[in-house]
């Protein structure tokens, strides 16, 4: 039986992490367990700095962006001895089971401590929607906003300058967050991971929308860790029509208050992963897929490939 659960958020903060440690510590606590939050991801397991939550520490957080927690990249918890002295320290303050906010290495982490007798529970936290086992992750909806929020505002300035805006967001090496902006944003083009990029074809195509279709203007969405889009807008700039300029959304994306859709996915989530703890179920990640919240083994999730989204480039293109 378990009677004490540990949360920890982990990876890049995410809007609606916050929802997810309140969702957590309430129906446990709901439950009659013990909720023990961890401060900074792994490195808290590590250095043993643990907090009980009650359930007014988890008051007036669910609209907030970030992590109450704190969280952490720990890339040597891919040590056994490192995870060995997290178990250690999890059985010294009598926690019994885990659940794990993040993204896809932090359920690396979640499945060895489940390996090692600590029942694990994943939830997809990170706007970059890249984690298997998930149409969605938590934060995603929120980044989207942002970026839908902030690409109409450059939509405004590149139309009265007949510019061209090519915007970087964020993603790591998936394409969802530009894609579905562009979507919204009835973007121009997209470039992402899955689109490839091939510069001579960008600009060869902004020359024919600034001469032969004789746009006003031109926005241009593209993942991060693509290609420099400073050097991009100089040569939009001295190779087309359009005068062109590079905007990085960078980490306002990962900033803000969560959407409702955000808090009540973390909320589903949170719930499923105490309801799995209870039945001493462990090494699962959470997910919604065809909007059931849903869970999978975490070995299954990683191997899976991602649900295609060639419907929605295709729809792309035929919108342009
Ligand atoms: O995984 C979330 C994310 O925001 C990615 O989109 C981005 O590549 C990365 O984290 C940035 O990491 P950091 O905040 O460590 O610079």
């Amino acid at each position: 039986m378990v009677r004490k659960i540990g949360v920890l958020t982990s990876g890049g903060d995410a809007p609606g992490m916050n929802a997810a440690i309140r969702s957590v510590t309430r129906i446990a606590l709901n439950n009659g367990v013990e909720v023990v939050g961890v401060h900074d991801g792994y490195r808290g397991l590590l250095e043993g700095n643990f907090e009980p939550l009650t359930r007014h520490d988890v008051s007036d957080i669910l609209d907030r962006g970030g992590t109450k927690l704190g969280s952490a990249r720990l890339p040597e918890f891919r040590e056994e001895e490192i995870q060995n002295a997290c178990v250690k320290n999890m059985q010294r303050e009598g926690i019994d089971a885990l659940v794990v906010i993040g993204g896809d290495g932090s359920y690396r982490g979640a499945l060895a401590l489940t390996k090692k007798g600590i029942n694990c529970i994943g939830l997809p936290g990170t706007i970059d929607n890249d984690i298997p086992g998930t149409d969605f992750t938590i934060g995603f909806d929120t980044a989207l906003h942002t970026c839908v929020e902030n690409v109409d505002k450059l939509r405004d300035t590149s139309s009265s300058h007949h510019r061209c805006s090519i915007v970087e967001v964020m993603g790591n090496h998936c394409g969802d967050l530009a894609l579905y902006t562009a979507i919204s944003c009835g973007a121009e083009m997209v470039i992402t991971p899955e689109t490839g990029y091939d510069e001579l074809e960008v600009l060869e195509q902004l020359r024919y929308l600034g001469a032969a279709v004789q746009k006003n203007h031109a926005i241009v969405i593209i993942s991060e860790k693509i290609c420099d889009v400073d050097a991009l807008a100089k040569k939009v700039s001295l190779q087309t029509n359009f005068s062109g300029r590079a905007t990085v959304l960078g980490h306002i994306q990962r900033g803000g208050s969560p959407t409702p859709t955000d808090r009540i996915l973390a909320s589903r989530m949170g719930e499923k992963a105490v309801d799995l703890l209870m039945e001493g179920i462990g090494g699962q990640c959470v997910g919604i897929i065809d909007n059931v919240i849903s869970a999978m083994p975490i070995q299954e999730a990683l191997e899976r490939p991602r649900q295609s989204r060639k419907h929605l480039y295709r729809l792309f293109d035929r919108l342009v």
